[in-house]
């Protein structure tokens, strides 16, 4: 039997921006997106039984987020990441970006810093900047195997500096895939506290885990009641849903909890709608098995990819991710500028990836491939990458 996550799913003019955005991102029809972090899988039957049911009823009126849509957030994740949260902890939220952006303006002054640990991902910088806030970086370090891990000391001098008041924690981290350590997570909790930081952990990839890496572990679970800490969770990743458009906000301090609603009502968000409740619930009451079956597909795609890149695409190397369906692949020794290697992967391989340039100057010469697709199409872009080489070295490849 085949698996059902090899059957291809074409999502082409279903205003998809994975898909239907490639001639205004790469300037060409012809390459295969393996960008943005979407999957080309369908998502669990529960989800679109839910969705459908809710699209029979044909009122789509103003909406409530209901009882049993909070309640399946605590059973999700007591059940799966032995957290106990509390109802009242949790905040709705229109997405995990905004939500970014409004603990920038409720945690920080304008012109008041806040941390993040690049290469990360692009909205880290652009909600601190937009909102008049001032990046303060805290580089992942990477060594010569190509594994990176959090620089602690540097941490703890950018959180003394008088003006950071945020820290952004991407936990599973993209794009290097890292899932941290306890003791990396208890090291960056011990320096919040000394120094009087709010964190918010992003940590919408928390499921996206392998079974044969560390068990991420939610930063809550090693926190104290008086940490101040702000939890921003999604299924969106989870259960291939994120053009939803939901996600929530754990705070257990009403305080804090108050200063983020306070953002979000003055700009009348977040407005809730009849499907995202709809298939938010669904995912997490019913879409376990499919997540587990999907994780043991793209464990296998990311292994095809490590071993084909390391074998086949010489000046190209990668590692395995602890946890996300990204990888993050160092080019570096292609020996080409940014601008070179964007060019190289859309004009002579027709692939389009995420430039690794665009996670800050750290990821300089690296490209961010996206592995939540059918193996065939991982094969066609590895092809694809390999026959580009080899033309360049002059080398047709039959
Ligand atoms: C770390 C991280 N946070 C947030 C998001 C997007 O969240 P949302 O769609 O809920 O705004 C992504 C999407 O790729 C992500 O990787």
């Amino acid at each position: 039997m085949t698996d059902p996550f090899d059957q291809h799913l074409s999502r082409d003019n279903t205003s998809s921006v994975k898909f239907d955005a490639r001639h205004g991102v790469f300037g060409r029809e012809d390459v295969i997106p393996v960008w943005i972090a979407d999957m080309d899988f369908a998502a669990p039957e529960a989800v679109t039984r839910a969705l459908s049911e809710r699209a029979a009823h044909p009122a789509y009126g103003y909406t409530l987020f209901p009882d049993s849509l909070y309640q399946s957030i605590i059973d999700w994740f007591r059940e799966r990441h032995g957290w106990d949260i509390q109802r009242d902890w949790i905040l709705m939220a229109p997405g995990v970006v905004p939500s970014l952006h409004a603990a920038c303006m409720a945690y920080a002054a304008p012109g008041e810093g806040v941390i993040v640990q690049p290469p990360v991902y692009p909205p880290f910088f652009s909600s601190v900047r937009l909102s008049g806030r001032f990046v303060i970086e805290n580089p992942l370090v990477c060594d010569a195997a190509g594994h990176y891990r959090m620089d602690l000391a540097h941490l703890e001098a950018c959180a003394a500096h008088p003006d950071a008041k945020l820290l952004m924690l991407c936990s599973p981290h993209n794009p290097v895939g890292r899932i941290w350590s306890e003791q990396e997570l208890e090291a960056v909790l011990d320096i919040a506290r000394r120094h009087d930081l709010v964190i918010i952990s992003d940590e919408i990839h928390c499921d996206l885990t392998f079974a044969d890496k560390p068990r991420h572990r939610m930063l809550a679970t090693l926190a104290r009641p008086s940490d101040a800490l702000v939890t921003a969770i999604a299924p969106s990743k989870s259960f291939n849903i994120p053009g939803l458009g939901l996600s929530a906000l754990v705070i257990p301090d009403k305080l804090r909890r108050d200063a983020i609603k306070e953002v979000f009502d003055s700009l009348h968000l977040p407005q809730c709608n009849p499907f995202s409740t709809a298939g938010f619930e669904a995912g997490y009451r019913s879409g376990a098995p499919w997540l587990d079956d999907l994780m043991v597909y793209v464990q296998k795609n990311r292994d095809f990819v490590v071993e084909t890149v390391n074998a086949r695409l010489p000046g190209i190397q990668t590692q395995a991710p602890e946890g996300t369906y990204l990888m993050w692949l160092d080019c570096r020794n292609l020996g080409l500028d940014d601008a070179a290697l964007k060019r190289f992967f859309v004009e002579d391989a027709h692939v389009g990836m995420n430039p690794g340039i665009s996670f800050g100057e750290q990821g300089s010469g690296f490209m961010r491939l996206n592995i939540g697709c059918p193996r065939a199409v991982l094969a066609e872009v590895l092809t694809r990458i390999e026959s580009a080489l080899l033309a360049s070295r002059g080398i047709n490849h039959q």
